[in-house]
């Protein structure tokens, strides 16, 4: 691709708004060593809409034990305050970009793959025992590059769509083909322009490639795998991508790679996962839909 569209490329993703205030506070002191919740509770309080939205979270299935959680300490003490870090986070991202829709790009078919990959994401994480961090918010976001090439790059963009759909190939081949830049480089340029974590700028950056990864290999194995079992599940970002099933997780290679780092999987363990995935979508739906419904 010649040099200038490049640098088009990055000069518009520095001209992509900051995300709202409340949002850089909350990723400031995530990012700092020792996150002070009392903090984050005070600016949360000072954000109506965000205070109602982690009261409902607090108050759904999934989390309460007690009924009747009505303030905001008592939902952090409930959720755990990297736990609402990331809620607020994810709600805000999916605010700065939930009006920004196009009619090529169904949007809905988008956002259900973001939600569904962050539950897979997390259902991952627990299954083999990493630490949570942030996989739900990395899994929500991972595609993110899409709609911002999508809003940003329009005609570009629907010649990439054009071209997964008439090639049947992933996306990332069809963007290096039209533009030379992949929606994961492009989302990985703007997280950091926002000041997210390194883990999750990371995560999402090889969420297709996590062996390259030599810093938070694991996180980025469980989004490239959580990824891969969404769309197997039949959550796809693009209605007319070509689907994938469970062969694509049983090269030897590929298998040898995840058993190095923690994910001892062969044909058999993969199918009572995906089984289970299955389940846990089913089950989580509600709880996660509370959190972006209006
Ligand atoms: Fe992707
Ligand atoms: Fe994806």
């Amino acid at each position: 691709m010649p040099m200038r569209k490049l640098d088009l490329i990055n000069e518009r993703i520095m001209e992509i708004p900051t995300l709202p205030v409340v949002a850089q506070r909350i990723m400031d002191l995530l990012n700092s060593e020792m996150a002070d919740y009392g903090k984050v509770a005070r600016l949360i309080e000072q954000d109506p809409a965000l205070a109602v939205k982690i009261l409902k979270v607090a108050n759904s299935s999934f989390y309460a034990t007690i009924s009747g959680v009505s303030t905001i300490e008592h939902a952090m003490a409930i959720l755990g305050g990297d736990e609402v870090c990331n809620i607020l986070t994810s709600f805000s991202v999916y605010n700065f970009f939930r009006d920004k829709e196009s009619a090529n790009f169904d949007r809905r078919y988008f956002w259900q793959h973001a939600i569904v990959t962050s539950q897979v994401a997390k259902y991952l994480a627990a299954y083999s025992k990493l630490p949570d961090e942030s996989i739900f918010l990395s899994g929500l976001i991972h595609d993110v590059g899409k709609i911002v090439l999508d809003y940003y790059f329009h005609d570009e963009f629907a010649e990439i769509l054009a071209y997964v759909i008439k090639h049947q190939v992933p996306f990332s081949v069809a963007e290096k083909e039209i533009i030379g830049v992949t929606h994961y480089q492009v989302a990985a340029k703007l997280l950091q322009r926002w000041k997210f974590p390194d883990r999750v700028i990371r995560h999402v950056f090889y969420h297709h490639a996590p062996w390259h990864d030599q810093t938070y290999t694991e996180g980025s194995i469980v989004i490239y795998l959580a990824n891969l079992l969404a769309k197997i599940a039949g959550y796809s970002s693009l209605k007319e991508e070509r689907p994938t099933d469970l062969s694509l997780l049983t090269d030897a290679k590929l298998l040898r790679f995840l058993a190095a780092n923690g994910f001892d999987l062969d044909e058999k363990k993969l199918n009572i996962i995906m089984a289970n995935i299955r389940q846990f979508i089913e089950r989580e739906k509600d709880n996660v839909l509370l959190l972006f419904a209006e």
